[in-house]
């Protein structure tokens, strides 16, 4: 178990989820961390609040955790934001008539972060500037649990199959840069994973599914695999192990990306939401 005597740790009753309540992570020192990475572990997505990180601070802590991937091209083409090719900007924002960052502020829908690649970011670390009065909330679902909660023989169907992850849309429904959109989930591009994944710090079997838009397991008939991630996404919808963060400026939200999902409620596109995120690589292919 852990040691997190030091730590203030809220646990959430949804499953998955925990405040850290008294940190500064400008300043956490290496027990301190030590304390925060298990508690990640052992509760998949962390909440600290009241938090003031300057870009190069957001970058600085999460490199804690291991190196970082660049952030996707956003949906305007613009990278590098203000020089940081590790900043992925999540707004509805336009300036100057540009969109600042991505998703807009419609519903982004139940995802796993970059898993179209081959060797998708083991977390991520979302930072809130501006958020909207209502909506805009960000829910998160415990993967390990849907994974326990399938009936056996959903389970024997899908040991050893693999699914493509979509690499088209994003989980705004925008195609992504440079790709020509597709419909049928054979020919879309992505990355194939297996469906059950071995998570490799923890051990325990999480369900890995990535994306439902233009999924398709390896090797089924089309219509076989439509019918299959139906049933395993209708278990997703169904969790009760869910937890939703309703954002505050300064709330810094680190995700476990090999065994969480998440999605974003919609809000008003009159009110500003600025969040910038961090994605921490992968080391090891899922499996
Ligand atoms: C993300 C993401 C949703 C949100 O940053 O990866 O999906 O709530 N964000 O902004
Ligand atoms: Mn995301």
């Amino acid at each position: 178990m852990t040691d997190e005597q030091t730590l203030d740790v809220r646990v959430t009753d949804g499953g998955l989820g925990a405040e850290i309540r008294g940190i500064d992570l400008r300043t956490i020192d290496a027990t301190g961390f030590a304390d925060v990475k298990q508690a990640w572990l052992d509760n998949l997505v962390l909440l600290f609040r009241d938090q003031q990180l300057s870009d190069a601070d957001l970058i600085a802590f999460s490199r804690r955790l291991g190196e970082l991937d660049h952030a996707p091209v956003q949906e305007t083409g613009r990278r590098f934001v203000g020089g940081m090719p590790e900043l992925y900007v999540v707004s509805n924002v336009v300036e100057n008539g540009q969109p600042i960052g991505s998703l807009g502020n419609g519903e982004a829908v139940w995802h796993t972060d970059m898993s179209y690649t081959e060797l998708p970011p083991k977390a991520s670390a979302l930072y809130a500037l501006e958020v909207p009065p209502t909506g805009g909330n960000t829910s998160f679902v415990n993967m390990y649990a849907v994974y326990d909660s399938l009936p056996d023989a959903l389970k024997q169907r899908i040991a050893g199959l693999r699914v493509k992850h979509d690499g088209t849309y994003n989980s705004g429904g925008f195609v992504r840069q440079g790709v020509i959109p597709s419909d049928d989930p054979r020919e879309a591009p992505g990355a194939l994973h297996p469906i059950v994944y071995t998570h490799p710090e923890t051990g325990r079997q999480a369900l890995y599914l990535g994306r439902r838009r233009n999924a398709y397991v390896e090797g089924l008939d089309l219509a076989e695999s439509e019918a299959l991630l139906d049933a395993l996404w209708d278990q997703v919808e169904h969790s009760p192990h869910t937890w939703t963060n309703v954002w505050r400026p300064g709330d810094l939200v680190l995700w476990d990306n090999r065994c969480t999902m998440h999605r974003r409620d919609p809000f008003d596109p009159d009110s500003r939401r600025v969040m910038h995120r961090t994605q921490i690589k992968g080391e090891s292919r899922p499996a």
